[in-house]
């Protein structure tokens, strides 16, 4: 699918204020803003809430976890191909709340791939992160684990990461997360050649998700 930076992912993780009905409000208050700034936005939904997102939004629809393991005898495991059949347009993995072996990541991005699905590996190092890109990922998303879902950035307390990933990796394959909450960060992000974020509390916790999005979006049209 064609998803090219610069590129917003929020993540719904299991938040109560993004799960059911609420999911589908909060994905087409992202919808409003794709359409009012003209940006890139993605969406990673909850497994139970896939099939009702991909129907009720135009904007990409990521699952937060797949397996590589096929249609079987797979109990409680979410099947690439289900996930496909669902109208889902890609997935996130290995994320520090649901962290995977490589050859977990390997069958899942193989798969992915030949469904053309859009796969995002998220990472706690540079060394992984270019390790994945390596193994076929899409994108990375590079999260430093103690910065997230807290009040400070990793584009102010680890702006050496950011500068470091792009420098080993390239811009257009990076993404940056853990913290960010205003259009400040994701400016600072971008300056430093990250090709997008990927966003959770800053959004999902927000009192006003609109007006969150909007202050973050800033930082992504700032360049
Ligand atoms: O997946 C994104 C996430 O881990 C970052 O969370 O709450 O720090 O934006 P948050």
């Amino acid at each position: 699918m064609n998803f090219r930076p610069p590129i917003l992912v929020t993540n719904f993780k299991a938040y109560k204020q993004a799960t059911g009905i609420n999911a589908v409000e909060l994905a087409k208050t992202h919808e409003l803003i794709v359409k009012e700034l003209g940006v890139n936005i993605a969406i990673a939904g909850q497994a139970m809430d896939l099939q009702m997102l991909a129907a009720s939004v135009s904007l990409p629809v990521l699952a937060q976890h797949v397996d590589g393991c096929g249609y079987g005898a797979y109990t409680g495991h979410v099947p690439v191909e289900i996930a496909h059949g669902m109208g889902v347009d890609g997935a996130l993995l290995n994320h520090s709340e649901r962290r995977l072996s490589d050859t977990q990541i390997q069958m899942a991005v193989d798969d992915m791939k030949r469904l053309g699905m859009l796969s995002v590996i998220c990472s706690e190092s540079v060394e992984e992160a270019h390790r994945f890109i390596e193994m076929g990922a899409d994108f990375v998303a590079i999260e430093p684990p103690e910065l997230i879902g807290g009040e400070i950035s990793v584009s102010t307390a680890r702006p050496e990461l950011i500068t470091e990933a792009v420098e080993k990796i390239g811009s257009d394959n990076v993404l940056i997360g853990a913290g960010i909450k205003t259009g400040e960060d994701v400016r600072i992000a971008m300056e430093l050649g990250a090709g997008g974020v990927l966003v959770a509390s800053g959004v999902v916790c927000s009192d006003n998700p609109a007006q969150a999005l909007r202050n973050l979006c800033q930082g992504l049209k700032a360049l």
